[in-house]
């Protein structure tokens, strides 16, 4: 028994999904502890393929529960849809099996108009958020003026704190020039239903963990984003407004950061971002068309281009750091095939000076030019790799000097979409 923390190494989309999905094998209790529906897991199981923004990929095995946690923002319409999808697949059968915070913060109507606004306002400054309302909803949680799911529960008191809040959303979504035309009373009815729909999945969630905890159970935590995205440890203000790193997980589910027995950071064998902000290793030329063209890297929420790029070995130890990694998932390895030479940052050049360890300073990492070693490639397709003796020699030695670079033991190599091309070299439930 064991609960294991997975987290983004990167900036998102590393594939967390995937993993989560493999390792929910070993676990009872799967838990999102932050982030909302700007998150998107792809998932293929037998060539099916189904995308959750919301609930834990977990909720593709039978038995297994999933929890919603207090540190997720939550927007009820999409998780009610995600419910009834499911449903429609012949999951999410018995309805225990999802558990949703009584106190996760409800994203409304106006903090997506408020999103929306903000970014066309800022032009070509603008963050490149998915445009769900994410950051304005955390500021209401923060201004503590936030509605948490508890008052979706109960018509009269959500209609007054909509009342109580709406005025001044619209006065700012008037000031950024887009349409102001909410009202309370709608809204109110719309996610007092949604609230009803809910009521049988919200709970206290921490004590339902803490049960499940005395009780031997396993949890996993699935994180969303990634380490470089977080509000504190990432490119600031480039990021997402919740805290990415595995402390979160304690935070925004209500457990102890003593439960806790290992950390796992998942990161692509090349590196990726969407929205604005520094990323040192970016290939703007053929080779980054390649990486987007044969890894498919285009947004899982919003559809938009990645932007790609070599390997990061400089920020994939700033993220061992920041998340005290145990092991690391490395995946879409299968996509550096037939790259004659993949490279490596193992450092950055700044001012003349190389540095090894990531600045601080947004403004100096801008200026941040990669030093790359190239690396042998690899000519034949992974697909079909089973076990790491299955791997060509170049793809493992290339996934061995990541290792090396990082100082973090490599536990799974993933080398496809689908659930059974996940090469698990440690069991981190069984460490
Ligand atoms: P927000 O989370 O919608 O506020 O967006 C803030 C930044 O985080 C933008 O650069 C987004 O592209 C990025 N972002 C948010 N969620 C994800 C994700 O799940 N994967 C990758 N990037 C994300």
């Amino acid at each position: 028994m064991a609960n294991v923390v997975i987290v983004g190494a990167q900036w998102g989309d590393e594939g967390k999904g995937k993993i989560v999905d493999r390792l929910t094998e070993f676990a009872d209790v799967v838990v999102r502890f932050q982030g909302g529906n700007n998150a998107g897991h792809t998932l293929v199981v037998d060539g099916e393929k189904t995308v959750l923004h919301l609930i834990p990929a977990g909720i593709l095995h039978p038995g297994k529960s999933c929890v919603i946690g207090n540190g997720v923002v939550l927007d009820p319409g999409v998780i009610v849809m995600e419910i009834d999808r499911l449903k429609q697949k012949g999951f999410l059968a018995d309805d225990s099996q999802l558990v949703v915070s009584l106190d996760a913060h409800v994203i409304m109507p106006w903090h997506k108009a408020i999103d929306v606004a903000r970014e066309q306002a800022l032009g070509a400054g603008k963050l490149g958020t998915t445009g769900r309302g994410i950051g304005p909803t955390y500021e209401d949680k923060v201004a503590r003026r936030g509605i948490r799911v508890r008052d979706l529960l109960d018509g009269d008191r959500l209609l007054r704190k909509v009342r109580e809040r709406l005025p001044e959303a619209l006065e700012e979504i008037r000031r950024l020039g887009a349409p102001a035309d909410l009202q309370a009373e709608p809204i109110a009815e719309e996610y007092a239903r949604h609230g009803n729909r809910l009521k049988r999945h919200a709970a206290e969630s921490s004590l339902a963990l803490h049960r499940a905890i005395r009780a031997g159970k396993s949890l996993l935590f699935e994180g969303a984003q990634g380490t470089m995205l977080d509000v504190d440890h990432g490119t600031y203000p480039f990021v997402t407004s919740s805290n990415t790193v595995a402390g979160n997980a304690a935070t925004g589910s209500g457990v102890g950061p003593t439960e806790i027995d290992q950390v796992v950071g998942v990161s692509k064998a090349y590196c990726t971002r969407v929205g604005g902000g520094p990323y040192p290793t970016e290939l703007r030329d053929e080779t980054g068309e390649r990486l987007r063209r044969v890894g498919n890297e285009f947004g899982a929420t919003t559809g938009r281009p990645r932007r790609t790029g070599w390997f990061d070995a400089v920020a994939l130890r700033y993220a061992a750091r920041v998340n005290g990694l145990d092991g690391l998932a490395i995946t879409k390895l299968d996509v550096l095939t037939g790259f004659p030479q993949p490279k490596v940052a193992v450092a950055y050049r700044f001012d003349g000076r190389t540095v090894e360890e990531l600045p601080g300073d947004l403004e100096d990492l801008e200026r941040c030019e990669p030093v790359y070693e190239s690396l042998p490639g690899w000519s034949e397709p992974l697909a079909g790799a089973r076990s790491w003796e299955d791997l060509p020699v170049a793809a493992r030695s290339y996934v061995k000097r990541l290792e090396a670079l990082s100082g973090v033991k490599v536990m799974a190599v993933s080398v496809g979409a689908d659930r059974g091309e996940t090469i698990l070299l440690e069991n981190p439930f069984a460490r």
